[in-house]
């Protein structure tokens, strides 16, 4: 695991779009498809706005990706401002020109929300390898939303958030607790799990525990975002407030400063 600690917030939206940029990369020149993993909330916004300048002022293109939402709510109906599907649209990719039809996400308006997960599944394994899996991590350690107790092993099912996470996340809906949809559909941590290369990004203090949790305590359901811990190729990217708790942020600052120069991401 590498754990990257930046002096800012637009730091890691730079290293961050570096990954994406390199993991597209890696797939062309495999002959893969270019499958990418996309999160929403705040943590990804400044890479995305890093990749949307890079499609416009350096002709970066995503024309072959084909992009898979982490997670959705249930119930916001389609086109919801909120809906992680219009989220990833907004801040991503209508600007980077990747054509609607190749962005997926977990059918969080479906009749029938179980039956959607076990089809998101299916649709994600059979699309390939994910190249790059990007992630935030929630205040109580979750990632995608995989709240704490979630199976290590688990694939995308109907989870239901808890209200720690619906209070973090009132704030894109009008600070109002009630509108926060209390059920979700997310890809599994046995999911991310298979993806090439996952890339989780934190910014801020009030991600300093979790993030410390995440990476220095023990592999547990309790702690969500712990599971990173088994795969072999994870980036952890964050500012020094979120790296703030880390025990071996000296070394983790030492190591980049001494970063074989064609290590790549
Ligand atoms: C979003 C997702 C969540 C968020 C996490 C952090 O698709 O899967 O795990 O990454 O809740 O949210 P922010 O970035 O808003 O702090």
């Amino acid at each position: 695991m590498e754990v990257v600690l930046l002096p800012t917030p637009t730091d890691c939206g730079r290293v961050v779009a570096d990954a994406l940029q390199a993991g597209l990369a890696r797939a062309r020149v495999r002959g893969a498809p270019a499958v990418l993993g996309l999160a929403t909330g705040s943590s990804p916004l400044l890479a995305y706005r890093e990749l949307v300048r890079r499609h416009a002022e350096e002709g970066l293109s995503f024309a072959d990706v084909e992009a898979f939402l982490l997670d959705e709510y249930v119930g916001l109906p389609a086109g919801h401002p909120e809906s992680y599907r219009e989220v990833i649209r907004r801040e991503l990719t209508d600007a980077v020109g990747i054509d609607p039809a190749r962005v997926h996400g977990p059918d969080g308006a479906a009749p029938d929300p179980l039956a959607a997960a076990l089809a998101y599944e299916e649709r994600l394994q059979a699309a390939g390898p994910v190249v790059v899996q990007l992630l935030g991590i929630g205040t109580n350690g979750h990632v995608g939303f995989n709240e704490p107790g979630s199976s290590l092993s688990s694939r995308t099912r109907v989870k239901t958030l808890t209200e720690q996470t619906r209070a973090d996340n009132a704030r894109f809906f009008a600070d109002d607790v009630d509108a926060v949809p209390r059920h979700v559909l997310t890809q599994g941590l046995g999911t991310i799990l298979r993806a090439e290369h996952l890339v989780l990004v934190a910014t801020g203090e009030q991600k300093a525990a979790p993030v410390a949790a995440a990476l220095e305590g023990p592999l547990t359901a309790s702690v969500p975002g712990s599971v990173l811990q088994l795969h072999p190729h994870v980036t952890v990217v964050v500012d020094e407030a979120a790296g703030s708790r880390l025990a071996l942020a000296d070394h983790h600052r030492h190591a980049l400063t001494h970063k074989p120069a064609d290590q790549g991401w």
